[in-house]
Protein backbone atom coordinates (compact mmCIF):
# COMPACT_ATOMS: atom_id res chain seq x y z
CA UNK A 1 0.00 0.00 0.00
CA UNK A 2 1.21 3.74 -0.49
CA UNK A 3 2.48 5.70 1.58
CA UNK A 4 0.11 7.08 4.05
CA UNK A 5 -0.80 10.95 3.36
CA UNK A 6 -0.10 13.38 5.83
CA UNK A 7 -2.95 15.73 6.10
CA UNK A 8 -3.67 18.74 8.12
CA UNK A 9 -6.39 20.23 9.12
CA UNK A 10 -7.10 24.30 10.30
CA UNK A 11 -10.06 24.84 12.59
CA UNK A 12 -10.48 22.32 15.29
CA UNK A 13 -14.13 23.69 15.64
CA UNK A 14 -17.41 21.81 15.04
CA UNK A 15 -16.92 20.43 11.69
CA UNK A 16 -13.09 20.15 11.45
CA UNK A 17 -13.68 18.07 14.51
CA UNK A 18 -15.47 15.59 12.35
CA UNK A 19 -13.04 16.00 9.63
CA UNK A 20 -10.25 15.22 11.65
CA UNK A 21 -11.93 11.77 13.23
CA UNK A 22 -12.45 10.94 9.49
CA UNK A 23 -8.92 11.45 8.40
CA UNK A 24 -7.75 9.97 11.13
CA UNK A 25 -9.77 7.20 10.81
CA UNK A 26 -8.54 6.43 6.87
CA UNK A 27 -6.10 3.66 6.64
CA UNK A 28 -4.53 5.67 3.76
CA UNK A 29 -3.94 9.13 5.67
CA UNK A 30 -2.69 9.97 9.31
CA UNK A 31 -3.83 13.56 10.44
CA UNK A 32 -0.45 14.97 10.96
CA UNK A 33 -1.38 18.12 12.70
CA UNK A 34 -4.04 20.71 13.56
CA UNK A 35 -4.01 24.50 13.43
CA UNK A 36 -6.29 26.44 15.64
CA UNK A 37 -6.18 30.00 17.18
CA UNK A 38 -7.56 28.30 20.38
CA UNK A 39 -4.62 25.82 21.58
CA UNK A 40 -6.53 24.35 24.09
CA UNK A 41 -8.92 23.74 21.61
CA UNK A 42 -6.69 22.00 18.94
CA UNK A 43 -4.05 20.16 22.00
CA UNK A 44 -7.66 18.37 22.86
CA UNK A 45 -8.79 16.94 19.37
CA UNK A 46 -5.06 16.27 18.67
CA UNK A 47 -4.68 14.18 21.39
CA UNK A 48 -6.08 10.92 20.32
CA UNK A 49 -4.21 10.46 17.47
CA UNK A 50 -0.77 12.54 18.48
CA UNK A 51 -1.33 15.14 15.41
CA UNK A 52 1.16 18.07 16.13
CA UNK A 53 -0.15 21.49 17.34
CA UNK A 54 0.14 24.80 16.01
CA UNK A 55 -1.38 28.31 16.47
CA UNK A 56 0.22 29.98 13.68
CA UNK A 57 -0.92 29.14 10.10
CA UNK A 58 2.50 29.90 8.84
CA UNK A 59 4.81 27.86 11.21
CA UNK A 60 2.06 24.95 10.60
CA UNK A 61 2.67 24.85 6.83
CA UNK A 62 6.45 25.14 7.24
CA UNK A 63 6.91 22.27 9.65
CA UNK A 64 3.86 19.93 9.32
CA UNK A 65 5.28 18.34 6.22
CA UNK A 66 1.89 18.50 4.75
CA UNK A 67 0.34 16.12 1.38
CA UNK A 68 -2.77 18.06 1.98
CA UNK A 69 -4.76 20.60 4.33
CA UNK A 70 -8.27 20.90 5.39
CA UNK A 71 -8.98 24.40 5.95
CA UNK A 72 -12.38 24.60 8.08
CA UNK A 73 -12.29 27.80 10.28
CA UNK A 74 -14.60 31.13 9.94
CA UNK A 75 -14.66 31.97 6.09
CA UNK A 76 -13.32 34.95 6.62
CA UNK A 77 -9.63 33.50 7.18
CA UNK A 78 -9.85 31.01 4.07
CA UNK A 79 -8.39 33.52 2.03
CA UNK A 80 -5.15 33.92 4.23
CA UNK A 81 -5.09 30.49 4.76
CA UNK A 82 -5.13 29.69 1.35
CA UNK A 83 -2.60 31.62 0.22
CA UNK A 84 -0.19 30.05 2.79
CA UNK A 85 -1.11 26.64 1.62
CA UNK A 86 -0.31 27.67 -2.52
CA UNK A 87 2.95 28.81 -0.99
CA UNK A 88 3.96 25.59 0.51
CA UNK A 89 2.10 23.72 -2.31
CA UNK A 90 -0.31 21.69 -0.29
CA UNK A 91 -3.64 20.58 -1.95
CA UNK A 92 -6.42 22.18 0.23
CA UNK A 93 -10.02 21.34 0.82
CA UNK A 94 -11.79 24.16 1.75
CA UNK A 95 -15.04 23.92 3.67
CA UNK A 96 -18.05 26.23 2.10
CA UNK A 97 -18.20 29.38 1.50
CA UNK A 98 -14.95 29.10 0.28
CA UNK A 99 -14.63 32.51 0.82
CA UNK A 100 -17.09 35.20 2.35
CA UNK A 101 -17.66 36.58 -1.36
CA UNK A 102 -16.80 36.43 -4.84
CA UNK A 103 -14.08 38.53 -4.47
CA UNK A 104 -12.08 36.60 -1.87
CA UNK A 105 -12.74 33.47 -4.26
CA UNK A 106 -11.19 35.37 -6.97
CA UNK A 107 -7.90 36.17 -4.79
CA UNK A 108 -7.59 32.52 -3.94
CA UNK A 109 -8.04 31.24 -7.33
CA UNK A 110 -5.43 34.17 -8.27
CA UNK A 111 -3.05 32.45 -5.63
CA UNK A 112 -3.40 28.73 -5.98
CA UNK A 113 -3.38 29.33 -10.23
CA UNK A 114 0.06 30.39 -10.33
CA UNK A 115 1.21 27.61 -8.47
CA UNK A 116 -0.88 24.98 -9.90
CA UNK A 117 -2.27 23.77 -6.34
CA UNK A 118 -5.40 22.23 -6.66
CA UNK A 119 -8.15 23.62 -4.41
CA UNK A 120 -11.68 21.03 -3.76
CA UNK A 121 -14.83 23.34 -2.25
CA UNK A 122 -16.19 21.21 0.49
CA UNK A 123 -19.93 21.28 -0.69
CA UNK A 124 -20.70 18.17 1.89
CA UNK A 125 -24.48 17.65 -0.14
CA UNK A 126 -22.59 16.94 -3.67
CA UNK A 127 -21.50 13.87 -1.56
CA UNK A 128 -24.95 12.94 -0.47
CA UNK A 129 -26.87 9.56 -2.01
CA UNK A 130 -29.81 11.50 -2.08
CA UNK A 131 -28.66 14.19 -3.45
CA UNK A 132 -26.53 13.01 -6.32
CA UNK A 133 -30.04 10.71 -7.22
CA UNK A 134 -31.97 13.20 -8.18
CA UNK A 135 -29.16 15.05 -10.38
CA UNK A 136 -28.60 11.82 -11.96
CA UNK A 137 -32.81 11.57 -12.26
CA UNK A 138 -32.28 15.16 -13.67
CA UNK A 139 -30.01 14.90 -16.07
CA UNK A 140 -31.52 11.46 -17.43
CA UNK A 141 -34.85 13.63 -18.46
CA UNK A 142 -37.48 12.33 -15.50
CA UNK A 143 -38.81 15.57 -15.10
CA UNK A 144 -38.50 17.16 -18.50
CA UNK A 145 -37.84 20.59 -18.92
CA UNK A 146 -37.31 21.66 -15.43
CA UNK A 147 -39.64 24.66 -14.24
CA UNK A 148 -39.27 24.97 -10.67
CA UNK A 149 -36.77 24.13 -8.07
CA UNK A 150 -37.97 24.42 -3.87
CA UNK A 151 -35.25 23.59 -1.19
CA UNK A 152 -35.26 24.05 2.37
CA UNK A 153 -33.24 23.47 4.91
CA UNK A 154 -34.05 24.59 8.19
CA UNK A 155 -32.63 23.57 11.63
CA UNK A 156 -32.99 24.57 15.69
CA UNK A 157 -31.36 27.83 16.52
CA UNK A 158 -29.52 26.26 19.02
CA UNK A 159 -26.02 26.56 16.74
CA UNK A 160 -26.59 30.19 15.75
CA UNK A 161 -24.70 32.19 18.84
CA UNK A 162 -20.87 31.17 17.46
CA UNK A 163 -21.81 32.33 14.38
CA UNK A 164 -22.86 36.08 15.74
CA UNK A 165 -20.72 38.49 13.88
CA UNK A 166 -19.17 35.94 12.30
CA UNK A 167 -21.32 34.87 9.26
CA UNK A 168 -25.25 35.01 7.90
CA UNK A 169 -27.81 32.55 7.13
CA UNK A 170 -27.22 32.92 3.72
CA UNK A 171 -23.44 31.48 4.05
CA UNK A 172 -24.21 29.39 6.61
CA UNK A 173 -27.09 27.56 5.27
CA UNK A 174 -28.30 29.10 1.51
CA UNK A 175 -25.20 28.89 0.28
CA UNK A 176 -25.49 24.63 0.33
CA UNK A 177 -28.51 24.89 -1.67
CA UNK A 178 -27.46 27.77 -3.89
CA UNK A 179 -24.93 25.43 -4.71
CA UNK A 180 -27.11 22.00 -5.27
CA UNK A 181 -30.09 24.35 -6.96
CA UNK A 182 -27.38 25.20 -9.52
CA UNK A 183 -25.59 21.83 -9.84
CA UNK A 184 -28.94 20.00 -10.70
CA UNK A 185 -29.89 23.11 -13.43
CA UNK A 186 -26.69 24.27 -14.47
CA UNK A 187 -28.30 27.31 -16.26
CA UNK A 188 -27.18 30.69 -15.72
CA UNK A 189 -29.15 32.54 -12.48
CA UNK A 190 -29.54 36.16 -13.85
CA UNK A 191 -32.21 36.81 -11.17
CA UNK A 192 -32.30 36.91 -6.81
CA UNK A 193 -34.44 38.09 -4.90
CA UNK A 194 -34.82 37.68 -1.00
CA UNK A 195 -36.92 39.11 2.31
CA UNK A 196 -36.00 37.57 5.61
CA UNK A 197 -38.03 36.76 8.58
CA UNK A 198 -36.63 38.06 11.76
CA UNK A 199 -37.13 37.33 15.33
CA UNK A 200 -35.78 35.76 18.61
CA UNK A 201 -32.48 34.72 16.64
CA UNK A 202 -31.95 38.05 14.90
CA UNK A 203 -32.64 39.74 18.22
CA UNK A 204 -29.78 37.17 19.73
CA UNK A 205 -27.26 37.21 17.30
CA UNK A 206 -27.82 39.04 14.13
CA UNK A 207 -28.57 36.31 12.15
CA UNK A 208 -31.60 36.41 10.13
CA UNK A 209 -34.23 33.44 11.77
CA UNK A 210 -35.58 32.29 8.09
CA UNK A 211 -34.61 33.81 4.58
CA UNK A 212 -36.81 33.00 1.66
CA UNK A 213 -34.58 33.65 -1.46
CA UNK A 214 -36.27 33.13 -5.23
CA UNK A 215 -33.82 32.68 -8.47
CA UNK A 216 -34.57 33.07 -11.54
CA UNK A 217 -32.18 31.03 -14.57
CA UNK A 218 -31.96 32.75 -17.56
CA UNK A 219 -33.81 29.82 -19.66
CA UNK A 220 -37.08 31.24 -17.02
CA UNK A 221 -36.80 28.21 -14.56
CA UNK A 222 -37.23 29.37 -10.99
CA UNK A 223 -36.35 28.38 -7.98
CA UNK A 224 -37.23 28.76 -4.43
CA UNK A 225 -34.58 28.35 -1.40
CA UNK A 226 -35.62 28.51 2.13
CA UNK A 227 -32.72 28.80 4.98
CA UNK A 228 -33.80 29.21 8.41
CA UNK A 229 -33.17 28.24 12.28
CA UNK A 230 -36.89 28.20 12.74
CA UNK A 231 -37.54 24.63 14.48
CA UNK A 232 -38.65 24.28 17.75
CA UNK A 233 -35.57 24.14 20.00
CA UNK A 234 -36.79 20.47 21.41
CA UNK A 235 -36.62 18.77 18.08
CA UNK A 236 -33.11 19.06 18.01
CA UNK A 237 -31.58 19.85 21.48
CA UNK A 238 -31.50 16.65 22.84
CA UNK A 239 -28.75 14.76 25.38
CA UNK A 240 -30.46 11.04 24.64
CA UNK A 241 -29.75 8.63 22.50
CA UNK A 242 -26.07 9.84 23.00
CA UNK A 243 -24.92 8.89 19.14
CA UNK A 244 -27.56 10.94 18.04
CA UNK A 245 -27.31 14.16 15.77
CA UNK A 246 -30.07 16.42 15.50
CA UNK A 247 -32.20 16.12 12.38
CA UNK A 248 -32.98 19.04 10.43
CA UNK A 249 -35.94 19.85 8.10
CA UNK A 250 -34.74 19.46 4.38
CA UNK A 251 -35.89 18.76 0.95
CA UNK A 252 -35.49 19.44 -2.49
CA UNK A 253 -37.80 19.10 -4.93
CA UNK A 254 -37.61 19.75 -8.99
CA UNK A 255 -40.75 19.87 -10.92
CA UNK A 256 -40.53 19.40 -15.00
CA UNK A 257 -42.82 19.45 -17.63
CA UNK A 258 -42.49 15.37 -17.68
CA UNK A 259 -42.50 14.55 -13.84
CA UNK A 260 -40.86 15.87 -10.43
CA UNK A 261 -37.99 14.23 -8.90
CA UNK A 262 -38.33 15.03 -4.69
CA UNK A 263 -35.28 13.85 -2.84
CA UNK A 264 -37.78 14.23 1.00
CA UNK A 265 -35.61 14.52 4.42
CA UNK A 266 -38.44 16.31 5.98
CA UNK A 267 -39.74 16.71 9.44
CA UNK A 268 -42.29 13.98 8.55
CA UNK A 269 -40.06 11.68 6.37
CA UNK A 270 -37.22 11.48 9.10
CA UNK A 271 -36.50 7.39 8.36
CA UNK A 272 -35.29 7.17 12.76
CA UNK A 273 -37.11 8.82 15.03
CA UNK A 274 -37.35 8.14 18.83
CA UNK A 275 -39.82 9.48 20.94
CA UNK A 276 -39.51 8.86 25.37
CA UNK A 277 -41.03 10.50 28.51
CA UNK A 278 -37.93 11.59 29.47
CA UNK A 279 -36.83 13.49 26.58
CA UNK A 280 -39.75 13.95 24.19
CA UNK A 281 -39.42 13.10 20.43
CA UNK A 282 -36.36 13.32 18.34
CA UNK A 283 -35.15 12.77 14.95
CA UNK A 284 -31.88 11.53 13.90
CA UNK A 285 -29.33 13.21 11.60
CA UNK A 286 -27.91 10.55 9.35
CA UNK A 287 -27.15 13.02 6.56
CA UNK A 288 -23.64 14.17 6.58
CA UNK A 289 -22.00 11.88 8.98
CA UNK A 290 -23.38 9.27 10.76
CA UNK A 291 -21.45 6.90 12.38
CA UNK A 292 -21.48 2.99 11.42
CA UNK A 293 -19.07 0.54 13.63
CA UNK A 294 -17.50 3.00 15.06
CA UNK A 295 -17.02 5.07 12.41
CA UNK A 296 -17.87 7.94 10.23
CA UNK A 297 -19.42 7.29 7.37
CA UNK A 298 -21.71 9.38 4.78
CA UNK A 299 -21.38 12.33 2.76
CA UNK A 300 -18.42 14.07 4.63
CA UNK A 301 -16.53 11.05 4.56
CA UNK A 302 -17.13 10.65 0.57
CA UNK A 303 -16.02 14.40 0.48
CA UNK A 304 -12.66 13.72 2.34
CA UNK A 305 -12.41 10.75 0.23
CA UNK A 306 -12.76 12.31 -2.94
CA UNK A 307 -9.94 15.14 -1.88
CA UNK A 308 -7.43 12.21 -0.99
CA UNK A 309 -8.06 10.53 -4.33
CA UNK A 310 -7.72 14.19 -6.46
CA UNK A 311 -4.19 14.68 -4.05
CA UNK A 312 -3.34 10.57 -4.96
CA UNK A 313 -4.28 10.64 -8.50
CA UNK A 314 -3.85 14.16 -9.49
CA UNK A 315 -6.97 14.89 -10.83
CA UNK A 316 -9.61 17.69 -10.78
CA UNK A 317 -11.36 18.34 -7.95
CA UNK A 318 -15.01 16.84 -7.82
CA UNK A 319 -16.35 20.35 -6.84
CA UNK A 320 -14.42 23.15 -7.57
CA UNK A 321 -13.59 26.93 -7.40
CA UNK A 322 -15.84 27.60 -10.29
CA UNK A 323 -18.56 25.33 -8.43
CA UNK A 324 -17.54 27.43 -5.53
CA UNK A 325 -17.72 31.05 -6.96
CA UNK A 326 -21.30 30.85 -8.41
CA UNK A 327 -22.79 29.57 -4.95
CA UNK A 328 -21.20 32.82 -3.79
CA UNK A 329 -22.47 35.05 -6.31
CA UNK A 330 -25.97 34.26 -5.41
CA UNK A 331 -25.14 34.49 -1.69
CA UNK A 332 -23.60 37.97 -2.26
CA UNK A 333 -26.78 38.87 -4.41
CA UNK A 334 -29.16 37.53 -1.85
CA UNK A 335 -27.77 39.58 0.54
CA UNK A 336 -27.57 42.67 -1.52
CA UNK A 337 -31.31 42.25 -2.18
CA UNK A 338 -31.99 41.55 1.75
CA UNK A 339 -30.39 44.88 2.11
CA UNK A 340 -32.09 46.77 -0.47
CA UNK A 341 -35.62 45.35 -0.87
CA UNK A 342 -35.42 44.95 -3.95
CA UNK A 343 -34.72 41.98 -6.68
CA UNK A 344 -30.73 41.78 -8.11
CA UNK A 345 -29.73 41.24 -11.39
CA UNK A 346 -26.60 38.89 -12.04
CA UNK A 347 -24.88 38.83 -15.24
CA UNK A 348 -25.37 35.20 -16.72
N1 LIG B 1 -20.12 21.36 5.50
C1 LIG B 1 -20.92 21.62 6.51
O1 LIG B 1 -22.00 21.05 6.61
C2 LIG B 1 -20.47 22.63 7.53
C3 LIG B 1 -20.96 22.53 8.82
C4 LIG B 1 -20.51 23.45 9.75
C5 LIG B 1 -19.62 24.45 9.36
N2 LIG B 1 -19.17 24.54 8.09
C6 LIG B 1 -18.24 25.63 7.69
O2 LIG B 1 -16.98 25.37 8.31
C7 LIG B 1 -16.40 26.59 8.78
C8 LIG B 1 -16.20 26.50 10.29
O3 LIG B 1 -17.46 26.36 10.91
P1 LIG B 1 -17.64 25.69 12.36
O4 LIG B 1 -19.09 25.52 12.53
O5 LIG B 1 -16.77 24.49 12.52
O6 LIG B 1 -17.12 26.89 13.28
P2 LIG B 1 -16.55 26.82 14.77
O7 LIG B 1 -16.68 28.19 15.32
O8 LIG B 1 -17.16 25.68 15.52
O9 LIG B 1 -15.00 26.47 14.56
C9 LIG B 1 -14.09 27.33 13.92
C10 LIG B 1 -12.71 27.07 14.54
O10 LIG B 1 -11.75 27.87 13.81
C11 LIG B 1 -10.87 28.47 14.75
N3 LIG B 1 -10.26 29.67 14.15
C12 LIG B 1 -10.80 30.92 14.03
N4 LIG B 1 -9.93 31.74 13.40
C13 LIG B 1 -8.83 30.99 13.11
C14 LIG B 1 -7.60 31.27 12.49
N5 LIG B 1 -7.31 32.49 12.01
N6 LIG B 1 -6.70 30.27 12.38
C15 LIG B 1 -6.96 29.03 12.86
N7 LIG B 1 -8.13 28.70 13.47
C16 LIG B 1 -9.04 29.68 13.59
C17 LIG B 1 -11.73 28.75 15.97
O11 LIG B 1 -10.94 28.91 17.14
C18 LIG B 1 -12.61 27.49 16.01
O12 LIG B 1 -12.01 26.45 16.75
C19 LIG B 1 -17.36 27.72 8.35
O13 LIG B 1 -16.92 28.27 7.12
C20 LIG B 1 -18.70 26.99 8.18
O14 LIG B 1 -19.58 27.60 7.25
C21 LIG B 1 -19.57 23.62 7.18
Amino acid sequence: MAEALRIGLIGAGAIGAWHARIVAERPDAVLAAICDIDTDRAAKLAAPWGAAVFTDAAAFFAEAALDGVIIASPERVHEEQARLAAAARVPMLIEKPVAPDPAGIAAIRAATASTGVPVMAGHVERFEIGSAQLKAAVDEGVCGKVVTIAARRQFVAADTPRFKGLSTTLRILGVHDFDLVAWVHPVPVVQVYAAAGRGRVHAETGLDDHVVTTLRFADGAIALVESGWTLPAPYGVFSAPASWSPAGNNRLDVFGALGMVSNDMSLRGQQLVAFDEAAGFRAAGIRHQPILNGRVVGALAEEVAAFIRMIREGTEPLVGLDDAERAVRIVEAAEASLASGLPVRLDG
